[in-house]
């Protein structure tokens, strides 16, 4: 496992663009099977969990690349339905082969997906809503077997706004003939981005981005180049790094618009936001840290357009040295606190009672070895070692890297004292 050695108290300085959104190309990628011509998508950042992806989608038959950013997929010789137990393990996000698997090849097996430990991360709302469009599915050995040889349109009713089983019923809807419709489905911006890069293919897609969509499916699809939406998640994420460091850092290629709860937070901190851009489209943001943080009264996390869940772990690093006493309440995973404990290595003051974490802001962190135990929170102790006074390791490096392209390299380009270790 490799690990990051970084020492604290420089502040952040200068400007860093953010690439194609992780959350966004995943789905992105699977939805490529859905036609038998090429798929481009340009700013693909380069990360693991997009390689693992590209690796299943090679296993059953179709031509990827992916060089400087530009993504190419060519599922025209795609013959598998059967999905690699140890890839799709390894990824979250393989569950999403299910939809588009079933709409080309009316069948389909894949094994329970794997990802972060931040919860039980079932997938009965995917398996529900598949039933409701008519698939056969049965659960043996670990792994899901589906028969969609008589699929049809439906009405489905989620019982909470899953992004995931949005995006996969959404893909399976595409290839069933006919008018169907998903409520309460997840309204996020990467749900977005899909719709519009499977309407630009040939799809009938309307209300993505709100809580209901409606898929007129069973049309022909073609081949389409698509820009990715750019990741508000790791545009957050340096947002943080320049308030937690006193910094000034200017972020290219941001949705402002994508990211209202996460700025409104970060000025309840005391930083100073500058927008430069048109709403809407992609901007620059300009954040300047204060020399202490501001507590955060009380962030609790929501689906879209509430606080969002993946910059949780960033802000609790904050608040771990903001003024006051802060509250953050994690709505969304029932087990997504676990760089607490990494951070209370560093000095900070928390207590934990289920889903709220309540944090007495120290003046400083002092740095120590921890653990990254998942994608986010890894993220936050690196930020919580950018404020540290002395040295930091932080291990599990793999998990960072499956949402952030070479973060040590990025740091260090804005001032940071950090190398990698292998
Ligand atoms: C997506 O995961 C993202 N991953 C996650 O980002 C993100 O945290 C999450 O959405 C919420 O925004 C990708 O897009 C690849 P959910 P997903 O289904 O689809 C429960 C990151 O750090 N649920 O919206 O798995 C589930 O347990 C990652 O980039 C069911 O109960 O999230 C959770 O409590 C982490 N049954 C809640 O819904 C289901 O069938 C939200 O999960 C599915 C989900």
């Amino acid at each position: 496992m490799s690990k990051f050695v970084l020492s604290g108290g420089t502040p952040l300085r200068g400007a860093v663009r953010v690439p194609g959104a992780k959350n966004a190309v995943l789905p992105i990628i699977a939805a490529a099977l859905l036609c038998d011509q090429e798929v481009e998508v340009d700013d693909c950042p380069d990360l693991s969990d997009v390689h693992n992806m590209l690796a299943i989608m090679e296993r059953i038959g179709c031509r990827c690349r992916l060089q400087g950013g530009a993504l190419t997929i060519d599922a025209s010789s795609a013959h598998g339905w059967e999905m690699p137990e140890a890839l799709g393990k390894e990824l979250r996000s393989s569950i999403f082969m299910l939809g588009p698997v079933l709409a080309r090849f009316h069948k389909a097996r894949c094994p329970y997906p794997g990802g972060c430990e931040i919860g039980l991360r079932p997938i009965n709302l995917h398996l529900k809503g598949l039933r409701a469009f008519n698939v056969g599915i049965r659960e043996e050995l670990g792994y899901i077997v589906c028969d969609g040889a008589n699929m049809r349109p439906a009405n489905i009713l989620l019982d909470a706004p899953s992004v995931g089983a949005t995006e996969n019923l959404m893909m399976a809807a595409v290839g069933i003939d006919g008018v169907s419709t998903i409520q309460n489905a997840a309204c996020e911006p990467e749900i977005t981005d899909l719709a519009k890069l499977l309407n630009a293919m040939g799809a009938r897609i309307t209300g993505a981005g709100s809580p209901t969509i409606a898929v007129d499916g069973g049309h022909e699809l073609h081949g389409v180049r698509h820009t990715l939406l750019s990741d508000r998640i790791v545009a957050g994420t340096y947002m943080v790094a320049a308030a937690i460091t006193a910094g000034d850092l200017s972020i290219e290629n941001v949705r402002p618009d994508h990211l209202e709860s996460v700025l409104a937070c970060l000025k309840e901190a005391g930083c100073t936001i500058d927008i430069e851009g048109t709403a809407g489209e992609p901007c620059r943001v300009r954040v300047r840290g204060p020399l202490r943080p501001r507590e955060l009264h009380h962030i609790e996390t929501q689906p879209h357009p509430g606080f969002p869940t993946d910059m949780q772990a960033q802000f609790f690093a904050l608040a771990c040295v903001a003024e006051g006493t802060s509250v953050i309440t994690e709505n969304v995973f029932e087990n997504r606190f676990k760089h607490a404990s990494e951070l209370s290595c560093m000095g900070a003051s928390i207590v934990l009672k289920d889903r709220t974490a309540v944090i007495r802001g120290v003046q400083t962190l002092t740095g120590a070895q921890v653990n990254a135990r998942d994608l986010r929170g890894g993220a936050a102790l690196t930020l919580a070692g950018l404020r540290a006074r002395g040295e930091s390791v932080i291990h599990g490096v793999e998990y960072i890297d499956r949402g952030y392209e070479c973060l040590d390299k990025t740091l260090s380009s804005l001032g940071a004292t950090i190398r990698r270790l292998a």
